[in-house]
């Protein structure tokens, strides 16, 4: 076993070897060091309960065994060859993903990151239309390559000062100005105006379900059926971002599938590898058709990550995740509606499934981004791990493993309410 250097000698070498950019939460972190299902430990041998599942990405629990032993014995037999050489990982992970994926969608490409996917979707939207430009949603993310960033409707994601021009942003579906339908309809009144204007340059609309990093922004459930209509009747195809929706988080295996609605391409990443990095943009067969010029990924669909995966859809329906995600998804609301009618904090809860967040607002209405941070650092000491989100960064985001129990639910509002019982504000 190595030597735990603790936090205060990582924090220094990563500013001696890593980029400044590279920032972490806490004012006192922890050193993390081992996971176990929805478990983690630091340095110390002290116990958390982590409530952001590493941005929606252990879905099954860290360091799951089930999980792990497939992995291992991929490892074990052949790790890599890159898909110019036939292997079979990779065919019987695409084949699975077409049972899964929604309505006739049955290709996939395997590329290593999020961003890696949506750039791989937009470029297959060009390829497909012939068009070059996009629509997107004010307060969406999508990634951090040049393309995906310039679609991410979020300022503090935009850094490359050359940002494409390629995108049209449409309001976002929430404000603090309309109600959630108002806020849609007024989005859907200005894709209806763009498309009319300019649909002849536009190859796709690219649109997570539910925003994660926006703030967990759930549209109303009649909103993509909208979108989609406008888009067909303009050619416009519509991208769906699941990156971080993806894999039973919202109790469906992908939440676009609370929408009624059958996306042109889709894209996943995280939760499909539960920590190891995989990710695919997916599509039908017409739209897979005009990608016909070579083009690959090196490590993309390797034996490893695909087995992995493999393992991961496998444990998530045997298991039923998404039953479990639906189910304790509602204990958990109701809890957290109820520590809203206590502190006025708490201004609204929203989200399906285990993807629920709670945007705290001060007196005065404006974003409690200060207490946010106060709260995570609290209960980070009493052995709870959250997210946080939103534009302001004043969104509780609570993503935790899908194998959480009602218990661990249980004693994160009772920490909560306790620590909620401690802020000024
Ligand atoms: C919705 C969404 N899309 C894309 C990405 C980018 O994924 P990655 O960090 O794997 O490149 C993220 C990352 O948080 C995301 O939440």
């Amino acid at each position: 076993m190595k030597d735990f250097i603790g936090s205060d000698e990582i924090i220094n070498k990563k500013k001696q070897y890593l980029f400044p950019c590279s920032h972490h939460f806490y004012k006192n972190p922890p050193q993390l060091v081992r996971g176990e299902m929805q478990y983690l430990y630091d340095n110390t041998g002290k116990k958390y309960i982590d409530f952001f599942a590493g941005v929606s990405v252990v879905n099954c629990g860290h360091c799951n065994p089930v999980i792990v032993d497939a992995t291992i014995n991929q490892l074990k037999q052949l790790q890599h060859t890159t898909t110019i050489y036939l292997t079979q990982p990779m065919v019987e992970l695409a084949e699975k993903m077409s049972t899964i994926l929604p309505g006739n969608l049955n290709h996939s490409f395997f590329c290593c990151s999020g961003s890696e996917a949506n750039e791989g979707a937009l470029l297959l939207a060009r390829l497909y239309t012939g068009k070059k430009e996009f629509i997107a949603l004010e307060g969406g993310l999508h990634g951090r390559t040049h393309l995906t960033m310039s679609g991410t409707g979020i300022d503090m994601w935009r850094v490359d000062p050359y940002i494409s021009d390629s995108f049209h942003f449409i309001p976002n579906v929430h404000s603090h100005e309309h109600t959630l339908e108002k806020a849609a309809k007024l989005s859907i009144k200005a894709l209806k105006k763009l498309l009319k204007q300019k649909a002849k340059d536009i190859a796709a609309f690219i649109v997570e379900p539910i925003q994660g990093n926006g703030g967990i922004i759930t549209p109303p459930d009649w909103y993509f059926e909208e979108v989609k209509k406008l888009l067909t009747k303009h050619n416009v195809l519509m991208i769906v971002d699941e990156v971080q929706t993806g894999f039973a988080r919202t109790g469906k295996m992908f939440a676009i599938e609370h929408y009624n609605v059958v996306p042109d391409i889709m894209t996943v990443a995280k939760a499909l590898g539960n920590g190891i990095p995989i990710a695919a943009f997916c599509t039908n067969d017409t739209i897979a058709a005009s990608f016909n010029k070579p083009s690959a990924s090196t490590l993309g669909g390797n034996p490893v990550a695909c087995e992995t995966a493999l393992a991961v859809i496998n444990y998530i329906e045997k298991n039923n995740l998404s039953l479990r995600a639906n189910e304790l998804g509602k204990s958990l609301k109701a809890g957290l509606n109820n520590l809203k009618e206590k502190y006025p904090i708490i201004h609204d809860i929203r989200g399906i499934g285990l993807m629920m967040g709670a945007e705290l607002l001060t007196k005065d209405n404006s974003p409690a981004s200060e207490e946010t941070d106060i709260i995570l650092e609290l209960l980070k000491d009493n052995g709870i791990i959250l997210g946080k989100n939103g534009i302001n960064r004043n969104v509780l985001a609570f993503q935790p493993p899908l194998v959480i129990t009602q218990g661990d639910i249980d004693n994160v509002i009772d920490c909560l309410d306790n620590v909620l019982s401690k802020i000024d504000y």
